[in-house]
């Protein structure tokens, strides 16, 4: 808005400002709808580290590396859903260079894949969601090459918020520092009872560098994210629910998947709706929540314009019509 303030003063000037940010905003939006298509999608059931050029070797660090992250698109009356599932335990998940990458390339594929409906993350290992940035990698770079991997993270987890389908987090243990970053980039997170979180970064001298200083006020008010960066506090389950951190808290199962599990039914619950238009509401709340409220709304319209031409509109409409499910195709 200190653009608008500055183009425009108060009054008319400051409305028009408004109208024309609103419009440059929405042509974003519709730039950003279009962006969709240009990667090839990934094929089902291919882990993303298999599309990756070296995968065909299974000795040394590498093959490994790419096992830090596994890709899975579900199938089924799960067809839609893609597992994001962080695999490094041997270090609790933490942040590395090499996961950063893996987690960018993914979100990357994922981006441009029409067949993608809803992306769960979660950690293949138990008891830790992810324990966050690698400090043991940390301590050995130099002081430059530090703020280039933190910038590195912040814009991956910003491409991670900007996935243009409803992404949940399922937090069935530790989420810490990058790791709950990295989980409040995502649109919904539902967490066990026992996970932990917290943003414990001030502990360390520093601040939460991949978005947390900036998410938390937005996910649970300034207050209470003001009192959990300042304490460095961790909050289980529970407590994380009732502050509105997680929308969603489950009893811990043998297995260890609870949250896991919850995800996966509310990501069903996502599968029958329109593509092209959770598409553009994810894309209009996002945006529209950065702004105020005259802005939001053009930005709505402009969103809104976006679906009344798509071949998924008629389809529902029809359908309904119809009385029948419709057969979306995302176009
Ligand atoms: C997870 O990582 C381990 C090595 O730490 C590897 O043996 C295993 O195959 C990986 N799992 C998946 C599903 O990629």
């Amino acid at each position: 808005m200190a653009a608008a303030a500055a183009l425009g003063g108060l009054g008319l000037g400051l409305l028009r400002a408004r109208l024309r940010l609103a419009a440059a905003a929405a042509a974003t939006s519709a730039a950003l709808c279009r962006t969709g298509h240009r990667t090839p999608p990934l094929r089902g059931g291919v882990a993303a580290a298999a599309a990756l050029p070296s995968a065909g070797r299974s000795y040394g660090s590498q093959a490994k590396e790419e096992e830090e992250l596994r890709v899975r698109y579900l199938d089924d009356e799960h067809k839609g859903i893609v597992v994001l599932g962080l695999n490094r335990s041997h270090a609790k998940n933490a942040l590395s260079k090499n996961l950063v990458k893996m987690i960018s390339k993914a979100v990357d594929a994922l981006k441009s894949d029409k067949k993608v409906r809803t992306v769960v993350f979660r950690s293949e290992v138990p008891g830790i969601f992810c324990a966050g940035a690698d400090l043991k990698e940390r301590a050995k770079m130099h002081s430059s090459e530090v703020s280039s991997f933190v910038s590195r993270a912040r814009a991956t987890i910003n491409e991670l918020a900007n996935l243009p389908v409803p992404t949940i987090a399922a937090i069935d243990g530790t989420a810490l520092g990058g790791g709950l970053e990295l989980a409040l980039a995502c649109d919904i997170r539902v967490a066990a009872s026992s996970a932990k979180m917290g943003l414990v970064e001030t502990k360390l001298a520093i601040i939460p560098g991949a978005g947390g200083t900036q998410r938390l006020p937005r996910t649970i008010g300034v207050s209470l994210a003001k009192e959990l960066i300042f304490s460095a506090r961790i909050v289980d389950g529970e407590e994380a629910k009732s502050i509105g951190l997680i929308s969603h808290v489950v009893e811990q199962n043998e297995a260890g998947d609870a949250a896991y599990r919850r995800a996966l039914a509310l990501a069903r619950e996502f599968l029958p709706q329109g593509p092209v238009a959770m598409r553009v509401a994810k894309l209009a709340i996002n945006q529209g929540m950065e702004v105020d409220l005259v802005t939001g709304l053009a930005i709505e319209e402009a969103c809104y314009a976006q679906t009344i031409p798509t071949k998924d509109r008629i389809e529902g409409l029809l359908a309904f019509k119809e009385k029948r499910p419709p057969r979306y195709k995302g176009e």
